[in-house]
C-alpha cells in the first residue's frame, strides 16, 4: 500500500480522522430528523466561529468560487458600483465574476506581497459613491493578510456594505463579524476548517439580508439566497438536495473547532506559522510576502538560487510532503506551504525535516537539524 503523503498545500488541508469517519457513515435522508439536527448544529456553530449572533448562515454544495459569486450576486444591484481590494490572485477573480454578470467594479491592486492600505480605501471611498467594498482576507497566491478590521471601520464610516473573502482565513484567523462590521463573510470547507472540498459557506449580516430583499430580481437561481433561506431557517424544508455526508463532515469539523476553542485555535495557527518561518529562515530561505502582511495560514517561500521548482516539489513529494507551486506570476519562483486547519506540531516537524532533506539533496547548504530544533523550541512555548 502506498504511504499517505502529508498534504501541505494551501487547501485542501489534512483531514482529521474524526472527519474522515463521519464522511464514511451511510448516507441518510436529507430530511431525516438526525440529519436536520446535524445541519442545524452546523449552522449554529458556523455563527459562533465568525462571532455573530444576528448573522444568517448559508451552507451550500459548491466551493469558494461559488461562495464569491453568491456574495456578489445577492448584494450588488445593476446600478451599484463595487470597489474590490485585491491583494493578488483572488481579488482579480472577484472582478472577473462582476464582469461576467455585467456588474460594475473598480479595483485597487496592492503592491506584490502586501495588502491595500486603509488610506487607499478611504481616499477611494471619499472620491466615489461605492455601494459595496469587497476584500480578500488572505490571498492564497501571495500570502498577504489584509487589515480587514481597519477596512471594516472605514466601510462603516461611509455606510458601505463590506464583503470579506475568508477562504484562506475563516476558522484559523480571527474574524469578528458583528463587532467589526462585516456584512458578508464567505469561505469554503477545505481550508482552515480542515474538511474535504465541497461546500460554499457564507454568513450574511442583517444589513446584507435587507439589501438582498430590496433587490427584486437577481441573475441567479441556485445562487439566490432567498431560495435557500427557508432551508437554512429550518433544514427539514426542501429547495435542492443538500450534500448530506459533506455537511455532516463539516459539522464534525466545527465540533473540533469548538472543542479546541476559537482563541486557542487562532493562537495555535500563529504559533505554527512562527515555528515554520523560523525554521525556514534557519534553512536560509526567505519569504515572498512582506513581513507586516504575513498570514498565519500559509507561507509563500522564495526558491534559493539553483533550486528548481519541479525538482524540489518532486523530491519533496518522494520524501512524503506535498506543497503547492506558485500561482500566476509567481509560478516557478516560489513554493506555497499551507499551515492551517487541524495540523499538529508533529506533522509540521515531519514536513520541515522533509524540506531540509530535500534542499540538502539538491545541493543547498544548511546546518542540518538546526531549523528543526528551532521549530521544536517554538512549539514547546506555552501559547497564550
Ligand atoms: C482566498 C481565496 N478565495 C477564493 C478561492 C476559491 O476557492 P475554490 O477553489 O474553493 O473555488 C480560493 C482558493 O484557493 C482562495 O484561496
Amino acid at each position: 500500500m502506498q504511504r499517505e503523503k502529508l498534504l501541505l498545500i494551501p487547501g485542501p488541508t489534512p483531514v482529521h480522522p474524526r472527519i474522515i469517519h463521519s464522511l464514511s457513515l451511510p448516507t441518510v435522508s436529507h430530511v431525516s430528523p438526525e440529519f436536520v439536527a446535524e445541519f442545524k448544529e452546523a449552522l449554529n456553530n458556523l455563527k459562533k466561529a465568525v462571532f455573530t449572533s444576528e448573522g444568517q448562515p448559508f451552507i451550500i454544495a459548491g466551493a469558494g468560487t461559488l461562495a464569491m459569486e453568491i456574495a456578489l450576486l445577492n448584494t450588488v444591484a445593476p446600478e451599484d458600483h463595487v470597489l474590490v481590494l485585491s491583494q493578488g490572485y483572488f481579488g482579480q477573480r472577484m472582478r472577473d465574476i462582476l464582469a461576467s454578470f455585467n456588474l460594475q467594479g473598480d479595483i485597487i491592486q496592492s503592491e506584490p506581497g502586501r495588502a491595500v492600505t486603509p488610506d487607499e480605501v478611504e481616499n477611494k471611498l471619499a472620491e466615489n459613491n461605492y455601494a459595496v467594498v469587497v476584500s480578500t482576507h488572505v490571498d492564497t497566491a501571495t500570502g498577504a493578510c489584509a487589515p480587514i478590521r481597519s477596512y471594516a471601520e472605514i466601510c462603516k464610516e461611509y455606510g458601505v456594505l463590506f464583503i470579506v473573502d475568508g477562504v484562506c482565513a475563516t476558522g484559523g484567523i480571527e474574524e469578528r463579524m458583528d463587532d467589526w462590521g462585516i456584512d458578508v463573510l464567505l469561505t469554503a470547507a477545505q481550508k482552515c476548517f480542515g474538511v474535504p472540498p465541497g461546500l460554499a459557506i457564507l454568513v450574511f449580516s442583517p444589513r446584507a439580508m435587507i439589501k438582498r430583499k430590496n433587490m427584486t430580481k437577481i441573475p441567479a437561481y441556485y445562487s439566490d439566497i432567498l431560495r435557500w433561506l427557508p432551508v437554512m431557517k429550518d433544514p427539514s424544508k426542501y429547495f435542492s438536495t443538500p450534500c448530506v455526508n459533506e455537511i455532516r463532515a463539516f459539522n464534525e469539523g466545527l465540533r473540533l473547532v469548538m472543542e479546541e476553542g476559537l482563541n486557542q485555535r487562532f493562537r495555535r495557527h500563529a504559533q505554527t506559522a512562527r515555528a515554520i518561518r523560523a525554521a525556514l529562515a534557519d534553512m536560509g530561505l526567505s519569504l515572498f510576502t512582506q513581513e507586516t502582511f504575513l498570514a498565519d495560514t500559509l507561507s509563500v517561500v522564495l526558491y534559493p538560487p539553483g533550486i528548481k521548482d519541479k525538482d524540489f516539489r518532486q523530491l519533496l513529494a518522494q520524501n512524503g510532503v506535498i506543497v503547492a507551486g506558485g500561482l500566476g506570476e509567481l509560478m516557478g519562483k516560489v513554493f506555497r506551504m499551507g499551515h492551517m486547519g487541524n495540523l499538529s506540531p508533529s506533522q509540521v516537524i515531519f514536513a520541515l525535516q522533509a524540506v531540509e532533506k530535500t534542499l540538502e539533496a539538491l545541493g543547498h547548504k544548511l546546518e542540518k537539524g538546526r531549523a528543526i530544533k528551532r521549530a521544536e523550541q517554538i512549539f514547546s512555548e506555552k501559547i497564550h
